[in-house]
């Protein structure tokens, strides 16, 4: 019936591709980027631009990405290569999965940083180093974690290793088995945490500073940190989504998946939230204290409540499987390509791609360290990956993405791949021709200075 490509690998469970492919989106963004920015950019009025840009731009491109993987079966630059030629087009539009692997591989290098973070404080917690620990503590814990590049670098190098291990193992017994504990594992973990959050009370500032909508709060440059950042949040246009769109079977419902795992990510950060900022109003800490928020606040709230050290332990436990579940989606994208367009094995190509990815990770972690003074234009190396991939790469991606599907494959190609009744298909394309990219581009001109919005 259709032209699809035979998949060398797929998911083997109903449930494979929505519990990786939310494990890939449910992670560091949604409980440490969503808050902090969140407090940066002015609370409410980012929040509902952000929520915006997920139904206008994310949820169409989602769909996009998964189609073009599954349609094309192979990794974003293949998949795509192959979507377009379907179409008569060049091969040129593949090169939107290079920048996607590229993109995906250059998180990967700083998220490893921030989930050693997170390892680093389950470590601390469980071998009772935060016992006592009072506000004016917390930046200086915070501050001595990073300093030492052997202890801050140990633990990314282990987050890179159990990465590595999961994805040398293949998409079956290695991805798809690892998500199927860790993400009912996950659920319940964040139960315990919200039943345990609630009985803390003090919500009120906390909620008053997520959903007051300040309109004067808006600026250009929080715009474009919403959408940047609701690109990375559903981990689209880096070659996560589409990589795992390929193994996604031939009957799966395309919009019925993309519904579940954007309102699953939407919900933990909106919860991660409510989690964190009652505790910094009531401690008088400051909303905009930037990455290292998460690990200020929580670990002080913790101290002060009953059992505190137990349900520390139970949230940093689960904040590193959140991070795993998503790294490991990052660098599937090159393994994927090294694996079926080069021919390496699997291992070997885990085995490259690690090594790259390790040295690169290193730069960024020596960023809070011997790199202190290693800036361009005022960022540190961790800076610039973080930056370059969520203001640019990512929206750029998704721009592209957006015109591909929209203006010029052929229109049997997604018809067929997201089975929509008519309505629905109309509403798609106009999302994927006019809005997404209009939207896009607004906020890229707005930033850019040449339009006052
Ligand atoms: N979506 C992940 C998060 O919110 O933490 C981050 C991410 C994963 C980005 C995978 C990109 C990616 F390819
Ligand atoms: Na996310």
């Amino acid at each position: 019936m259709t032209a699809r490509q035979q998949p060398k690998n797929l998911w083997l469970g109903r449930w494979g591709f929505i519990l990786a492919a939310t494990g890939s989106a449910v992670g560091l963004g949604n409980i440490w980027k969503f808050p902090y920015m969140t407090g940066e950019y002015g609370g409410g009025a980012f929040v509902l631009v952000y929520l915006a840009c997920i139904l206008a731009v994310g949820i169409p491109v989602m769909m996009i990405e998964i189609g073009l993987g599954r349609r094309g079966r192979g990794s974003p630059i293949d998949a795509i290569r192959r979507v377009a030629r379907e179409s008569g087009r060049g091969g040129l539009w593949s090169l939107l999965g290079w920048m996607a692997m590229l993109c995906g591989f250059m998180i990967l290098s700083f998220y490893v940083v921030v989930a050693g973070w997170s390892f680093s404080y389950l470590w601390k917690t469980v071998s009772g180093g935060l016992v006592g620990s009072e506000v004016g503590d917390m930046a200086a814990i915070f501050a001595a974690n990073n300093a030492d590049p052997w202890a801050l670098g140990g633990w990314s190098t282990l987050v890179t290793l159990i990465t590595l291990t999961i994805v040398g193992k293949g998409v079956q017994q290695g991805i798809e088995k690892s998500v199927s504990w860790m993400m009912p594992g996950m659920v319940i973990m964040l139960a315990i945490m919200i039943g345990y959050a609630m009985l803390s009370g003090g919500f009120g500032d906390g909620v008053d500073f997520l959903f007051s909508f300040e309109i004067g709060k808006l600026t250009s440059e929080g715009l474009l940190a919403a959408m940047g950042h609701a690109f990375f949040t559903l981990s689209l246009a880096s070659g996560a989504i589409l990589t795992y769109g390929s193994y996604l079977p031939d009957n799966a419902s395309i919009a019925r998946t993309t519904f579940t795992v954007a309102i699953a990510d939407t919900l933990v950060a909106l919860m991660a939230g409510l989690a964190i900022f009652p505790v910094i109003f009531a401690n008088g800490m400051d909303p905009a204290a930037g990455p290292g928020l998460l690990f200020m606040s929580l670990p002080l709230a913790f101290q002060a409540m009953p059992f505190g050290s137990v349900f520390m332990a139970i949230f940093f436990v689960m904040l590193s499987m959140a991070a795993l579940t998503s790294a490991i989606s990052m660098i599937e994208a090159t393994v994927a390509w090294l694996n079926e367009s080069k021919g390496i094995s699997r291992i070997k190509a885990t085995c490259g791609a690690g090594i790259v990815l390790w040295l690169l990770s290193t730069l960024a972690m020596l960023s809070f360290n011997l790199g202190a003074d290693w800036t361009i234009a005022g960022k540190h190396a961790f800076d610039w990956l973080d930056y370059l991939t969520s203001r640019f790469m990512m929206p750029l991606g998704g721009l592209g993405m957006a015109l591909l599907a929209g203006f010029v494959l052929r229109h049997e190609i997604f018809r067929s791949e997201l089975g929509l009744s008519n309505t629905q298909h109309a509403l798609w394309l106009f999302m994927v021709r006019y809005v997404s990219p209009l939207g896009i581009m607004l906020v890229f001109i707005d930033s850019l200075g040449l339009m006052d919005l």
